[in-house]
């Protein structure tokens, strides 16, 4: 059986929306302290809505597909919706990930949900 799914390996291929933006309102950094692996999220937010997203990781194939699927999963989402973006989510739309590759989904739950709250409390 192979080890990654298809969709998986697409991503990680060609892995969607990545780079940075430069007017981003909403900056997301987080790392495993494990693996070593470090993603970043970029938001442009406007009326409440993701209008645009990319990233930057440095690592795994699959926090790569992972950070990939997510910022497809909250592209033109409402923020309060890409709040509830879940690493099973992230996982699921992959159509799964090894066991001991969750964690690269949850690094991209938390890269999203560190931008959103940088987005937060820029608002303040
Ligand atoms: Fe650490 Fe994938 S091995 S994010």
């Amino acid at each position: 059986m192979a080890l990654y799914s298809e969709k998986v390996m697409e991503h990680f291929r060609n892995p969607r929306n990545v780079g940075v933006i430069e007017d981003a309102n909403g900056i997301g950094e987080v790392g495993n302290a494990k693996c070593g692996d470090i993603m970043k999220m970029y938001l442009k937010i406007e009326d409440d809505v993701i209008q645009d997203v990319k990233f930057e990781t440095f690592g795994c194939g699959s926090a790569i597909a992972s950070s990939s699927m997510a910022t497809e999963l909250i592209k033109g989402k409402p923020v309060s919706e890409a709040e509830k973006l879940t690493n099973q989510a992230v996982a699921e739309a992959l159509d799964g990930l090894p066991a001991y590759k969750m964690h690269c989904s949850v690094l991209a739950e938390e890269a999203i949900h560190a931008a959103l709250e940088d987005y937060r409390s820029r608002q303040k």
